[in-house]
């Protein structure tokens, strides 16, 4: 089932919701670095959010993703871009990372920290921050206090430990961070990045791969995500909690 997921996703601009314009909103909430900073991005997929920050600072930045194929295609278009010199990718797990305590001023993550869990990637990534690092983070959050039956019940199969804002800036804070900025993903980040290209493949998967079953009901349920998208979208977001480490 993995591999027929990475079938649909391979080659896409972004594995998430996202664009260019927040990922540069949230960067520039940041205190100043230093040009010897370094930033660890987890979950980095095809790295478009990696390779944005790359234009943005003079920093190093480390790419990590468990998908080797997302790896290679970020170091083609890092050396397409001229921009190699300052990403370097790690093939790695966010659940046991491979670094000492203390080793980033920033740690980044789009779209991906609700694999390990939200807090508990909190908790978990502080420790790889030095004193008064930052951490920015996208989350998908419940934005309505009664969101309708079927956007729920979708959700609560697809993502049950979807919580609200209040629930994840507690979190925030008794992770030992402090709150710098959040905002929400604009609808642009949803439709023109993400599933514009994803319902194109979609449509062409569909005719590729119309004798596989399982193939099929996974399409169907791409589709369904986004009907639910479309017809629900002002219960739930997908917010960017930028923050800093307490001391
Ligand atoms: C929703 S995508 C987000 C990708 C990218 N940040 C973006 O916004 O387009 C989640 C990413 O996390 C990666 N991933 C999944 N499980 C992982 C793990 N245990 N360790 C590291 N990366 C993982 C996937 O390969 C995928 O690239």
């Amino acid at each position: 089932m993995e591999n027929l997921f990475f079938t649909i996703f391979d080659g896409l601009p972004r594995q998430g919701p996202g664009d260019n314009a927040s990922t540069r909103k949230a960067f520039y909430s940041l205190p100043a670095f230093s040009q010897q900073a370094n930033i660890l991005d987890i979950g980095c997929g095809t790295g478009i959010q990696t390779l944005e920050l790359a234009r943005l600072s003079p920093c190093q930045i480390l790419a990590l993703d468990n998908h080797e194929p997302y790896l290679r295609d970020l170091k083609i278009r890092a050396r397409e871009e001229n921009l190699d010199k300052k990403i370097s990718t790690i093939l790695g797990d966010m659940h046991n990372l491979p670094f000492s305590e203390a080793e980033f001023d920033l740690i980044w993550s789009e779209g991906s920290i609700y694999i390990i869990g939200f807090e508990k990637g909190l908790r978990e990534w502080r420790k790889y921050l030095k004193p008064g690092g930052s951490l920015v983070v996208t989350e998908l959050i419940w934005t309505s206090l009664n969101p309708p039956d079927k956007a729920r019940e979708f959700w609560e199969i697809e993502y049950p430990a979807m919580q609200s804002d209040p629930f994840c800036k507690n979190a925030i804070s008794r992770s030992g961070f402090t709150l710098i900025r959040d905002f929400l993903l604009p609808k642009e980040a949803w439709w023109e990045q993400y599933y514009q290209p994803l319902s194109k493949r979609v449509v062409q998967m569909k005719k590729n791969y119309a004798a596989s079953e399982p193939m099929i009901e996974l399409l169907h349920d791409v589709e369904t995500e986004i009907k639910i998208y479309t017809e629900f979208n002002s219960h739930f977001g997908y917010a960017f909690y930028i923050m800093k480490k307490s001391d």
